[in-house]
């Protein structure tokens, strides 16, 4: 490795990226469970106000300190629904009706920018692998953008389904936080860290 190279390698590592020549395996291919997916995800469109109020009520939110106001809703739909949001509809079909949600985002954790990812499933379809199918295919297209490195997720400990997508998706257990709640105070959280 020749000086020019050696340097390039420092200043991807201090940015945290990873290097150019190194190409990872699909994270939708890396087990036959995702081989197939049973679903789909589609960028999050400006006719999902519905779903995004369904997704908001209290058994769906009890695990990020409860619903949000209507107000509040609107104003993440209008986020959600600008180009490039980073931010997904799931569908059992193509062109289907949503039936969850999944995104990404950027967050400054322990002073560095990393990238946090969230889901949600409507009750009626979970339990058939949806969420952790649609989280492979958002892993794979976070991958493509090339933005960062380190995708965190920050379940509460007592999440047992959000626990154990991270587990089978292949994320690494970093360590029990607490983490800020949506409204106040703090909740005991895992911190789960994906590296693209
Ligand atoms: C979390 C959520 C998206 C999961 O959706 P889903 O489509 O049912 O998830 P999947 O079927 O892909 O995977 C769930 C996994 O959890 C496992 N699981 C389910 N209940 C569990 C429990 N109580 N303890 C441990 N594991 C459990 C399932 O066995 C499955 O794993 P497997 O595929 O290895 O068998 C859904 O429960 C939800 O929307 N919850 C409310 C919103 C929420 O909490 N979002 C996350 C905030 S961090």
């Amino acid at each position: 490795m020749d000086r020019v190279e050696r340097e390039s390698l420092v200043r991807d590592r201090v940015a945290g990226r990873r290097a150019a020549e190194v190409r990872l395996p699909s994270v939708t291919d890396q087990t036959d469970t995702f081989a197939r997916p049973v679903a789909r995800i589609e960028p999050w469109g400006t006719e999902d106000l519905p779903l995004l109020m369904k997704l908001n009520d209290p058994q769906m939110t009890e695990h990020v300190g409860g619903p949000e106001t209507p107000e509040k809703v609107v104003e993440r739909q209008s986020r959600y629904e600008e180009e490039d949001s980073r931010q997904y509809k799931i569908v059992v079909e193509d062109g289907g009706k949503g039936i969850g949600w999944v995104g990404y985002w950027e967050r400054t954790w322990h002073e560095r920018p990393v990238l946090e990812i969230g889901w949600a499933v409507l009750p009626s379809f979970q339990g058939r692998g949806i969420a952790g199918s649609a989280t492979a295919q958002l892993l794979d297209k976070a991958r493509e953008d090339q933005q960062l490195r380190f995708v965190h997720a920050f379940p509460r400990i007592d999440n047992g389904p959000s626990n154990a997508i991270c587990r089978k998706l292949g994320f690494t257990l970093v360590e029990e936080i607490d983490f800020p709640a949506r409204q106040r105070g703090f909740v005991r959280c895992n911190d789960w860290r994906f590296d693209l």
